[in-house]
């Protein structure tokens, strides 16, 4: 299913390939993180991650609920958009030598894949409400807060538990 062949023709089979798509990056999150968190130096951030990736395999475990009360295998399709994002957070990250300037990167490159995550599933539950599919409202829903929650924590790391005060007096 994709956009060029004009698979999708209703608002159903655009939400279920907004599910497919973050199903996909969800994945894709989870193969990622552990690469950070074993480059991140600061400690409150490597925690962090840490439990943003436990969280993270519930979630797919949360969509794979979603998926079967629509009656629908779970499956992904593609997401250009966050394989863009992971390799732009590794790329970046191939660049800085400095410990204290790549762990305020990786928190600049995770907040970036937060507001994707945000973004879609807000989409996903304005949807799934349009839809009448209430039945999995909880779920997305469970998973928002917890990507916002994500979010506020990696603006806590980097504001007031060091990481860009430290990252800005690296020679
Ligand atoms: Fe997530
Ligand atoms: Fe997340």
């Amino acid at each position: 299913m994709g956009f060029f062949t004009k698979d999708i023709k209703t608002m159903e089979d655009m939400f279920l390939h907004g599910l497919q798509d973050i199903y996909y990056a969800e994945h894709q999150i989870t193969k990622a993180l552990p690469k950070m968190i074993d480059l991140a130096t600061n400690r409150d951030l490597s925690k962090g991650l840490s439990s943003h990736l436990e969280e993270t395999r519930k979630q797919i475990e949360r969509l794979d609920s979603v998926f079967k009360k629509l009656g629908k295998e779970p499956s992904g399709t593609d997401c250009p958009a966050i394989d863009g994002l992971i390799k732009e957070a590794d790329a970046t990250a191939g660049e800085i030598a400095d410990k204290a300037v790549l762990d305020a990167a990786i928190v600049a490159s995770c907040q970036a894949i937060e507001h994707y995550e945000i973004s879609r599933y807000g989409t996903l539950i304005a949807w799934a409400e349009e839809l009448g599919h209430d039945e999995v409202v909880r779920f997305l829903t469970t998973n928002l807060n917890e990507e916002k929650a994500a979010n506020t924590k990696l603006n806590t790391v980097a504001l007031r538990k060091g990481v860009n005060t430290k990252a800005a007096s690296a020679a």
